[in-house]
């Protein structure tokens, strides 16, 4: 019995930690921009990219998205606006949120 212990604790330790690995990979916002985002917006926000040009995607480290409020850009995020599809169904709620951080951080890096 005590060696059944044994070995089950070590696999459960492996399985706990390879779980919470997984989930904090799928809310990572940098991850998630990358993934998601960074098609059109490119990884700095610039828009620099074939799709961001064609669609007319704005710098999101401009004046002009960051002087809207995180309700603003979340919602563009949730439920798009021309040609910016809607993330409402592929991201939850509390990502959105952190995604919006995460933008709010891109001109910093400039
Ligand atoms: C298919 C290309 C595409 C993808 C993928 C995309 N966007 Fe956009 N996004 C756009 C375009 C184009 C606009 C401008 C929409 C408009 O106002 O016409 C936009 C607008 C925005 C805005 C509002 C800024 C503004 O123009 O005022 C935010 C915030 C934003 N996107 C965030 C994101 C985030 C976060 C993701 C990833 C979850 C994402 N976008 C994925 C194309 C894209």
């Amino acid at each position: 019995m005590r060696e059944l212990f044994l070995h089950l604790v070590p696999a459960a330790v492996v399985c706990c930690l390879v779980l919470s690995s997984v989930t904090q990979a799928e809310s990572d916002p940098a991850k998630l921009y990358q993934t998601s985002c960074a098609l059109c917006h490119g990884a700095d926000g610039s828009g620099d990219t074939a799709p961001g040009k064609a669609f007319h995607a704005k710098d999101l480290r401009s004046d002009e998205v960051q002087k809207q409020t995180d309700a603003q850009l979340t919602e563009v995020i949730t439920k798009g606006r021309g040609k910016m599809p809607a993330f409402g169904a592929k991201i939850k709620p509390d990502d959105v949120t952190k995604l919006v951080v995460f933008i709010r951080e891109l001109p910093k890096k400039k």
